[in-house]
């Protein structure tokens, strides 16, 4: 029976990945094994079978034992632990949702909806590491696979509007906690119907401001605002996020020619959908209702909205799609800048399809191969 070792199941992608392979009836078929970075010997996570007590995470003989290790616990982990293994001649599968080896040549980006069949040529010939794509990378394949399908892609900018899940579990408890503040702070104010919007905004601004507003893990204030600053600086101007754009989605689609993909990455006040807004240049003026049923056939998740308010208002925002695995696109129309300029907007849930769902998959999709 296949051994599989889980590490970093307790944090918010990890945790998200349990739940989705217990709802699946995933853990049936090997032997799971439960890691631990802190707590040896403890219990692990309830998954319906009787589990050996946890072990650590750092012993490389044990993780030498294992078919398959998949990982959400972080890329100083990996960075870790991973080359040790391989130094150790170590040949199974290691399965990531960090980072840090996305960009190495023998790393295959997982997103099997969209590149199946680069996962199939992976594992024919040899590949033994399979890590997720930057959440809003997959996210923007999910909602373009047909139209990217078609070949008919020129260019994508995305402007982004990114949910506080893709910063880390501490930056959406601190967002809630933001909000609290503001609206305990236009408590007395929003109770008296004299009161006007001007007084209400004096406050909340007041409060942004203040040295004792809750911001040590954004650096600024995002509820009542927005950052338009996600990851590291690059030379070229572009901040990390929107590096990982160009890069990723031509790593992932393994594209002969390279699809530009660029645009400015924003946080915003959601919890754990990332929205994008698009503009794709098309090499060839396709007629929208031909684009439509390309985006709509793509995959079984992507779901187009109609171009009206009252639709958009239901099912184009994070409210609709939180939790959930549909990837609508909406807001389809061409562009004013001439007819192979197509905007649209896309949703999804950034946990979901944007983490754990690819990684929950391609461990699947190994176990398969392997039996
Ligand atoms: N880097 C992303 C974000 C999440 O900050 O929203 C992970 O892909």
């Amino acid at each position: 029976m296949l051994r599989i070792g889980f590490i970093g199941w307790r944090g918010m992608v990890g945790s998200v990945l349990l739940g989705r392979m217990q709802e699946e009836h995933d853990f049936k078929g090997f032997e799971p094994i439960f890691f631990t970075t802190s707590n040896v010997n403890g219990k692990g996570p309830d998954v319906g079978l009787d589990i050996p007590p946890l072990r650590n995470a750092f012993d490389i003989q044990l993780l030498s034992s294992m078919d398959i290790i998949l990982t959400c616990q972080g890329g100083d982990y990996t960075n870790k632990v991973c080359p040790e293994l391989r130094k150790q001649g170590w040949r199974g599968y290691w399965i990531d949702s960090a980072s840090a080896l996305r960009m190495k040549d023998d790393t295959i980006i997982v997103l099997d909806p969209v590149n199946r069949t680069v996962i199939d040529a992976g594992l024919s010939s040899g590949i033994k590491t399979y890590v997720g794509g930057n959440c809003t990378v997959s996210l923007m394949l999910m909602a373009l696979s047909g139209l990217f399908a078609s070949g008919h892609i020129e260019w994508i900018s995305s402007m982004t509007y990114q949910s506080a899940s893709g910063a880390g579990a501490k930056h959406m408890k601190e967002l809630i906690a933001q909000m609290t503040i503001l609206g305990d702070a236009s408590r007395r104010l929003l109770d008296d119907p004299a009161s006007t919007a001007i007084a209400i905004d004096e406050v909340v601004t007041r409060e942004l401001r203040s040295n004792a507003f809750p911001v040590e893990n954004f650096s600024a204030p995002l509820a009542g605002s927005l950052i338009p600053w996600i990851d590291s600086a690059m030379e070229s101007g572009q901040t990390r996020e929107e590096w990982k754009g160009s890069a990723e989605t031509n790593k992932i689609l393994q594209t002969k020619k390279p699809i530009p993909v660029d645009g400015l990455c924003v946080r915003v006040g959601a919890m754990r959908c990332h929205s994008q807004g698009l503009t794709i240049k098309l090499d060839t003026d396709i007629p929208l209702d031909e684009v439509s049923e390309m985006i709509e056939k793509g995959n079984q998740w992507v779901k187009v909205i109609p171009n009206d308010k009252e639709s958009t208002l239901k099912f184009l925002t994070p409210a609709a799609v939180n939790s959930t695995l549909t990837i609508p696109v909406g807001r389809l129309r061409k562009m004013l800048f001439g007819p192979e300029y197509l905007a649209a907007f896309t949703v999804g849930d950034q946990l979901l399809w944007g983490a754990a769902e690819p990684i929950r998959r391609i461990l699947n999709i190994i176990i398969s191969y392997l039996s």
